[in-house]
């Protein structure tokens, strides 16, 4: 069933982002797959959604979480199949919440037929020209090509072998081995991912997720140049890095968007591009993907003045550029905000990770006090706001998974050897009796299976078990234990959610004046007040009715770490 064909939809919607082998596991494999996300439709609905969002879940061997697809039109056999995938789509659609996939095109697995068929032909030829390959240094060519590094680390080169056994050439990644970056000089690609666009807009799709989309073009001209250190945020403003940004990317989703606008209404793209926001925006053109996430708030520190300044700085830039700002507090990639803003500011995060949490007291209280807040904060602003499954419950980093259970690739690439260690000051200290020391925790403890029921094995996330162990806490967080309570978080996010759909009007707003640089204080049209209280002293409310409130009022004063929506008379 097509949806009404409002083609701007998007532009200020509750998008919800599903992990889905995390989400709800249907067969009880311990997976989480396509039926569970189906049975789920009217949990989604309860939070008056306008679409979800499903990391991949296309045929992968999981070398880093699914971003390593094998195959780009099919879903992987342990989540369902593409009836499962249809059913879900109607699902979801008869409650009026929408779809999104996730595009991956930088990279495809080194399982997918094209990069087997590439290791099979010679150099040079057609299979090969799809991806990076290139002859390495060195008298037997046992040298890679240069420096370059990858995000999982270290080198972004990987010598092939040949179909004789023999060191072949090597191949570039800007991920892991597992994840072979394509050629997007190549039109054969070019018009491979046309066609994976269109294969799931006929299916009924309403928009994609791009994933890494400002690293597809590459200036391999610059072979020669050392890039030693990897950090596409940090590169300049004027873009064409060497490996990012470049403005070649930008044809690539001009064309895209006219196989958007085939579509009615026509489908709507976010651009994940982890660069500085004065670029990011460029993605979002009209002409273009026509959004991007703005991950500005994800690390920024728990301050008024830094948020007003974030704020207003997306919204103008977003509507400079004919689209409108995005906001995102958490994903699958980042330590959950409650663990964030719980713990002493000089907490380096990683460090932490890897002392599984011992290495600083964790306020939860605070955290969580202080996350409700910011995702108030969040909701109210024009623009769309993204939610990452199991915010809504106030779910906690899962600091101490032990490291036979993880996953993330970001942990087992990360790696220096005991002596190299000295320079990683106290990384690694619980790590005994190995060669080398693991730097990096990674991002499993974002990924643990959602908890939906207080008993059962896997706190009725599935019959079997869970792929990423839960932890007894859990249960404290399940859907059914906040369900009908009335100032739990997951309450407090569905009465949120439902009154930002029903005052959500321009795409503008107001800031009052508070007298307090710890209070910030905006107004939208219709009279619909939004006071969040940093750090400063208790605030006293307009009048008017109380909406919603991320926690307790003392009186008609807005308490420090708490955030209140309030209607007045427009
Ligand atoms: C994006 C994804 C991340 C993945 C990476 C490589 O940043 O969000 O999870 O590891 O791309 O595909």
């Amino acid at each position: 069933m097509a949806l009404p064909a409002d083609k701007d939809w998007w532009r200020q919607a509750a998008i919800y982002q599903i992990y889905p082998r995390s989400f709800k596991d249907s067969n009880g494999d311990g997976l989480g797959d396509v039926n569970g996300i189906t049975s789920k439709a009217k949990y989604l609905k309860s939070l008056s959604l306008d679409a979800v969002w499903l990391s991949p879940f296309y045929p992968s061997p999981l070398a880093d979480g699914g971003y390593d697809v094998a195959d780009y039109r099919n879903v992987d056999p342990r989540l369902g199949t593409l009836e499962d995938f249809d059913a879900m789509v109607k699902a979801l659609h008869k409650e009026n919440i929408r779809v999104f996939v996730d595009i991956v095109p930088n990279h495809s697995s080194d399982q997918h037929a094209w990069f087997q068929e590439a290791l099979a032909s010679k150099p040079g030829s057609k299979a090969r020209e799809r991806y990076i390959f290139r002859d390495g240094k060195g008298k037997d060519g046992e040298l890679p090509p240069n420096d370059w590094v990858s995000h999982f680390a270290p080198s972004a080169w990987t010598r092939s072998t040949n179909p004789d056994g023999t060191p072949g050439q090597w191949y570039l990644h800007l991920f892991a081995p597992e994840q072979p970056d394509f050629n997007w000089d190549n039109r054969e690609v070019q018009l491979d991912f046309i066609k994976t666009l269109r294969f799931w807009s006929d299916r009924g799709v309403d928009g994609f997720r791009i994933d890494v989309a400002h690293a597809l073009k590459k200036d391999m001209s610059k072979l020669n140049k050392s890039y030693p250190k990897i950090d596409s945020f940090g590169i300049t403003l004027k873009g064409n890095d060497i490996l990012f940004d470049r403005d070649e990317v930008h044809e690539i989703y001009r064309e895209w968007r006219k196989v958007f606008n085939e579509y009615n209404p026509p489908r709507v793209a976010v651009a994940e591009a982890y660069i500085q926001a004065p670029r990011r925006v460029l993605y979002a053109r009209p002409d273009e993907l026509g959004q991007a996430f703005n991950f500005d708030l994800l690390g920024a520190p728990y301050d008024a003045r830094t948020y007003k300044r974030i704020v207003s700085e997306n919204i103008e830039l977003a509507k400079t550029e004919g689209s409108s700002s995005t906001w995102v507090l958490n994903n699958h990639d980042q330590v959950r905000q409650p663990t964030k803003l719980g713990l002493p500011k000089e907490t380096k995060l990683n460090e932490w990770l890897l002392s599984d949490g011992k290495d600083a007291v964790l306020d939860k209280k605070l955290g969580l006090a202080r996350a409700k807040a910011a995702a108030l904060f969040t909701m109210a602003l024009p623009g769309c706001v993204y939610i990452y499954q199991g915010e809504e419950l106030g779910l906690f980093e899962v600091e101490d998974l032990k490291h036979q259970d993880l996953q993330d690739p970001i942990w087992s690439r990360n790696i220096v050897t005991k002596r190299e260690s000295a320079f990683f000051k106290g990384y690694g200290k619980n790590v005994k009796g190995v060669a080398v020391v693991h730097v990096d925790k990674g991002r499993d403890g974002c990924r643990v299976p959602l908890p939906w029921t207080i008993t059962g094995k896997s706190f009725g996330f599935g019959s079997g078990g869970s792929h990423l162990p839960q932890p007894r806490w859990f249960k404290d967080f399940a859907v059914e234990a906040q369900s009908g309570q009335k100032d739990s978080t997951l309450e407090i996010y569905r009465q949120a959610l439902a009154s930002r759909k029903k005052y959500q009007s321009t795409e503008d707003l107001m800031w009052e004046k508070t007298g307090d640089p710890q209070v910030l204080h905006f107004k939208r049209a219709n009279g619909w007040h939004c006071i969040m209280n940093f750090d400063g002293d208790a605030y006293s409310l307009p009048k008017g009715e109380i909406l919603v409130s991320s926690g307790k009022l003392s009186g008609n004063k807005v308490p420090k770490n708490t955030c209140v929506w309030v209607k007045t008379i427009a």
